[in-house]
């Protein structure tokens, strides 16, 4: 029997339900009342809502708010509002439901959740980064009357993160409803402990839930499909005496010929589990399920199926620009494509659990995850983080995250911590111990890690011995010295670079590294001119970490240097480092908070691709007679050459250290245009024109169809061009959206660090060139225009179309 999803008939805000033959998982995000601020018993069922505002999740509603340095989350938390919110949501059941169990899931709310239904109060989870689950059944009503779940959310203890974290329902929410008989919450175990390239053995364990209360006779049946729905392996097995509340099964099937999960050819099946009593269903569970095999070896790095793989990642928060902490899965997807243009392959979910969408698109598209779990301890960093839940929550905090992700192929590190700052003292060996024990507990599968910024033999988390890779937070320059550090031991950069770029703006010359003093100046702009820019040439990183050629030069020499997770993939809210208000984000990322790739992103192409890179930067509008330095980034390629206006400024070809080459030219305006070459035959070409005044708006959409079902998004890049259609670097025009048809905006942007416009107006300018608009359908099909206007230049139209 295929899974059954219950048609939602949405009348007023109630939610109808229809018969449900084993189990369902209901998507709940629409149709939810919000309020921001505290409502003296808004849980009680009777509470007027009704002027509260109606929106579906996930919502975010810090992203909303007004920048001011004043809010109690600081510019490092992003310097938007927090506070407290309510969220309530009216839905019926069918008679039909009666008997069955119904739980309610939330993939993250943050923070210091409490939830009640029908007045009932079901739990409290200050984690925002954990999902979790309250069973309902025992206080619903079925049939016409109708149920109401009340959430209360509470971001008002601030600061409580160093990053933007967001405030509210920000990730999905499910209505999951069972048979008595069912498998327990996360209540499989997938695993594949020996891997050929002639067969898998895969052994799956699961937890079936007796909640009848009688003594029950049970089997389970498991089928195995490849990626194109065929069966691979079927197995069911004894009858099993479901004598307790929980009993748990274990299944091993064989599968011939294994077509094996990794980075380039990311392969899926699924395991498919019915659990039947007298022959009637009772439970249907899908478990993902990649086959592939991988060790870290001390002298050699990573290995996945057998062929070394140097690990290519980033570290990423989980906001999404404009859009905040609002887990849209389209967007998370849009981040990974970008990434995987580049090359990346893998993922560090720092520092926190991820939506579980960005492990299920992991899998799928074929990335590495570092999944991990904390960013402090028993030991503050912050007045209001996590330390003060430590006691009572963290055994169950890392549980739920093991017992949620194991099941992913794309995880294949846990990391127990970030910077702790228990490494520096003997509690750190006895805490990393415990939850090393946590996680060895669950999976046994997978290596274990921390993130140190004191990555020496003094470190009491490291000589805990209960580490499986040592954790790497910066200091390239003590690499080399790895093996003589930590003889025999497993290296991972789990924490890199923290290079510094605005996207779009230059500083000349490009060729001195510039740092600010190590500590002491943390809260100067010490590298930043007086605009908060920081040039984009790669040459601005922290004192604690280096230029993204610097440490990628070190990486990729070593073969025990099993691979890096940069900081960061994706500029982020907040940690505006060094401490620069007006500056609101940050600076680290390769791509900016838009989404557009600043130039070292071509860096790494070249190096981290086979395909062909040609890149030079910067832009061509300067002033008559300036020394302006030229960089190219190539691949593929023995030489560039490099004209200015037909005349050649001579060939450069990369040293065996070298990543880039560079010209020094006094500008005249043009155009530049360089040719990679191998063997005398041209590779590539590209050439940077001088633009001219802004004249004409370009829109060019991400997709052009969409799907209408209220979540799906269209990422709408705005272009401004001379009348030739040359971009206009330093353009900023104010540019108006008016949409219309089946979409609404969901955000704006331009990436620009410093800027305080809202992401949520129906205006925002360019900022270098370019700007943002998200639309998002409203879950009807039809057609969806958005036009773009700005004072004196033409406008730039585009039409989406969402469909079913
Ligand atoms: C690291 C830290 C990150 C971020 C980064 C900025 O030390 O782990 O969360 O703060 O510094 O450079």
């Amino acid at each position: 029997m295929k899974k059954f999803i219950v048609p939602l008939f949405l009348s007023m805000n109630y939610l109808l339900l229809t018969a449900q033959p084993s189990r369902t998982v209901l998507d709940f995000d629409k149709g939810w009342r919000f309020h921001l601020g505290d409502v003296n018993g808004a849980e009680n069922v009777g509470a007027n809502d009704a002027d509260w505002r109606m929106l579906d999740l996930p919502h975010d509603w810090s992203i909303e708010g007004e920048f001011s340095k004043d809010n109690p989350a600081r510019p490092e938390g992003g310097a938007l509002p927090g506070g407290i919110g309510w969220y309530r949501k009216s839905f019926t059941l069918p008679e039909s439901s009666k008997g069955k169990e119904v739980y309610i899931d939330f993939d993250g709310v943050y923070q210091r959740s409490e939830v009640w239904i029908n007045g009932h109060h079901l739990g409290y989870r200050p984690n925002g980064f954990i999902s979790f689950q309250y069973e309902l059944t025992p206080f619903l009503n079925y049939g016409n009357q109708p149920n109401l779940i009340a959430v209360k959310v509470d971001n008002s203890k601030q600061p409580n993160s160093r990053w933007y974290s967001g405030s509210g329902i920000y990730r999905n929410v499910w209505l999951v409803t069972t048979n008595t008989i069912a498998v327990d919450h996360w209540g499989t175990f997938i695993s594949t402990p020996v891997v050929t390239d002639n067969n898998a053995t895969v052994v799956l364990t699961t937890r079936i839930n007796n909640r009848s209360g009688k003594s029950q006779s049970c089997t389970i049946a498991t089928t195995i499909y490849d990626a194109s729905g065929k069966t691979v392996a079927s197995k069911t097995t004894q009858p099993a005496d479901l004598s307790d509340t929980l009993t748990t099964l274990i299944q091993q099937f064989t599968i011939n010929n294994p077509q094996l999960w990794s980075v380039e050819k990311p392969t899926l099946y699924k395991a498919v589990t019915k659990v039947l009593v007298n022959n009637a269903i009772m439970d249907e569970y899908t478990t993902p399920l990649g086959i592939r095999y991988f060790h870290f070896d001390a002298a050699k790095g990573f290995f996945l199926n057998g062929k070394p793989l140097k690990i290519l990642g980033v570290c990423n928060h989980h906001d999404l620009g404009c859009l905040g902490a609002a887990a849209y899965t389209r967007a998370i997807e849009r981040q990974l494509q970008i990434l995987k243009a580049m090359g990346c392959n893998a993922i560090r979910t720092s520092h926190n659990p991820p939506a579980p969408e960005l492990l299920s698109l992991c899998d799928s598209m074929g990335f590495i995850v570092m999944d991990e779990a904390f960013d402090c301890w028993k030991k503050r960093k912050m007045e209001y983080d996590y330390h003060l839940y430590w006691d009572e929550w963290h055994q169950k905090d890392l549980s739920d995250q093991i017992l949620r992700d194991r099941n992913h192929p794309s995880v294949i590190i846990w990391s127990i911590g970030n910077e702790i700052p228990e490494q520096g003292d003997s509690s750190g060996t006895r805490i990393a111990r415990e939850l090393a024990g946590i996680v060895r507990s669950l999976d046994t599968t997978r290596p274990i890690t921390t993130a140190n910024d004191h990555p020496d033999t003094s470190n009491h988390i490291i000589k805990s011995g209960a580490l499986d890779l040592i954790g790497y937070n910066y200091h390239d320059w003590l690499y080399t010295d790895f093996p003589v550090t930590f003889p025999g031991k497993k290296f991972i950069g789990t924490e890199t670079t923290s290079a510094l770029e605005t996207r779009g703006y230059y500083d000349m010359p490009s060729d001195s590294i510039r740092r600010w003093p190590i500590l002491r100046d943390y809260k100067t702009k010490a590298i930043m001119n007086a605009d908060n820019t920081v040039s984009a040439y790669d040459n601005v990183s922290a004192p604690w970490g280096s230029t993204h050629e610097e440490t990628w030069g070190k990486i990729k020499k070593y073969d025990y240097l099993s691979g890096l997770f940069i900081w960061t993939g994706f500029d982020y809210l907040g940690e505006p480092t060094p401490y620069s208000w007006p500056s609101r984000s940050s600076y680290f990322g390769i791509i900016d908070l838009a989404g557009f790739p600043k130039d070292i992103y071509y860096l790494y192409q070249s190096e981290w691709t086979n395909k062909p890179v040609l890149h030079i930067f910067p832009h061509w509008n300067w002033e008559q007679g300036k020394a302006i330095d030229v960089w190219a980034y190539y691949n593929n390629a023995d030489e560039v050459e490099l004209y200015l206006n037909g005349k050649s400024l001579g060939i450069k070809k990369k040293g065996p250290d070298d990543l880039h080459v560079m010209w020094r030219l006094r500008y005249e305006p043009g155009t530049l245009k360089a040719i990679s070459r191998k063997g005398g035959k041209t590779v590539l070409t590209q050439e940077v024109h001088t633009a001219g005044k802004p004249a004409k708006i370009e829109l060019v959409p991400d997709r052009k169809n969409i799907k209408a079902n209220s979540k799906d998004l269209s990422f709408i890049t705005v272009r401004i061009l001379d009348k030739d259609g040359n971009l206009v670097p330093n353009a900023d025009n104010l540019v108006t959206f008016d949409l219309s048809g089946e979409a609404t905006l969901a955000g704006v942007d331009n990436g620009d660090p410093v800027s305080h416009a809202s992401f949520k107006a129906n205006n925002h300018k360019a900022f270098n060139g370019l700007a943002l608009a998200v639309i998002k359908s409203t879950g009807s099909a039809g057609t969806i225009t958005l036009k773009a206007t700005a004072e004196g230049l033409q406008p730039g139209v585009v039409t989406i179309n969402s469909g079913r």
